[in-house]
């Protein structure tokens, strides 16, 4: 099948990770979306664990949950695509009150933000009477809403030690709130969600890998089980692993998190071996070329949130963001 002259162009961004006969069938998926874009007024912001066909052939904004939330309210698109999962399509919205957000797939969802409910965090507040409540944005807007504040991978120490207390509350991530824990004289109470793609990786693994590899850089997101950052090179959000490879130019590394980011980084740094026992999450790949065409052509899904949910969860992810 011939390329239109724009998705030649774009696979030239990809040809390392995605083969030709592949890019034929994402071709007329990606014109069609580039063109509903500008039909719609409308941006894509991807999530770094997107496929690349999204992250480097649709996409306006990519990056990590903080930057999605801060580029989320920078735009003035009428329409805003979140190719991500819901607690950050719900973000976006949160930010944007007055647009249209859409989600391709309304069942993109999370396994830490399933792990707590807004009444479970009611509870702790009871049990730890004026202990701070730092919230994970992968959570769902009822939560952030019983919350003082949220926090993601990227800022989690720095907001913890902003509250300037000796003991917070860290929901819902158990090893993001460990590893915190372990750099900070805060005291952290916990809670014990876990990412269903992180929690499979284990020390074991990344001993295995560095016999396999010798020299292997390994990097590991915080959400991992303390013992796999303890034995990690570097640890941090998915934004710090693809900046630390693109200023480190590793000549081989590991990124011990979900597998399309070894993909997305990989395009963008040729002559870099990536080893890659990554692992998928099921719900960042709900969100497909196909759906996000059929987001724009019938504006479904629609993100909306309830008004007096909306308000506190707001104070909360502001909170945040006015912490640099
Ligand atoms: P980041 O904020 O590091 O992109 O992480 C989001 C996420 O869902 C990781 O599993
Ligand atoms: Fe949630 Fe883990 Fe998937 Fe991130 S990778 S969206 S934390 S289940």
């Amino acid at each position: 099948m011939s390329l239109s002259p724009q998705s030649a162009q774009l696979y030239e961004k990809v040809k390392s990770v995605i083969l030709p006969a592949e890019w034929s069938e994402f071709a007329p998926d990606v014109d069609a979306i580039l063109a509903l874009k500008r039909e719609r007024n409308a941006v894509i912001l991807a999530h770094n664990y997107q496929t690349p066909e999204i992250f480097h052939g649709v996409a306006d904004i990519v990056g990590d949950s903080l930057a999605l939330a801060r580029e989320a309210m920078k735009t003035d698109a009428e329409v805003i695509v979140l190719a991500g999962v819901h607690f950050m399509a719900e973000t976006a919205k949160l930010l944007n009150p007055g647009r249209t957000v859409l989600i391709p797939d309304l069942r993109a969802g999370c396994s830490l933000a399933a792990s707590i409910t807004a009444a479970d965090v009611r509870l702790l507040r009871q049990r730890w009477p004026g202990v701070p409540i730092v919230t994970y944005v992968n959570t769902s807007a009822a939560v952030k809403a019983e919350s003082d504040i949220c926090c993601t991978s990227g800022n989690a120490k720095k907001i913890v030690e902003s509250l300037g207390v000796p003991k917070v509350i860290m929901l819902p991530d158990e090893y993001l709130a460990q590893n915190i824990a372990a750099e900070t004289k805060v005291e952290i109470v916990t809670w014990a969600g876990h990412c269903e793609v992180h929690e499979r990786f284990s020390a074991a693994d990344v001993r295995q890998l560095r016999i396999g590899h010798p020299g292997i850089v390994v990097l590991a997101h915080p959400e991992c089980p303390p013992e796999v950052v303890a034995e990690a090179d570097f640890a941090g959000s998915t934004a710090a692993m693809a900046d630390y490879v693109s200023r480190e130019k590793p000549g081989r590394v590991v990124l011990m998190t979900e597998c399309s980011m070894s993909d997305n980084i990989a395009a963008l740094n040729p002559g870099i071996d990536f080893v890659r026992p990554c692992n998928l999450c099921p719900h960042m790949k709900r969100i497909t070329l196909p759906k996000i065409r059929r987001a724009l052509e019938t504006m479904r899904h629609e993100v909306t949130i309830d008004p007096a949910v909306a308000t506190a969860a707001r104070r909360a992810v502001e909170r945040m963001l006015a912490i640099r």
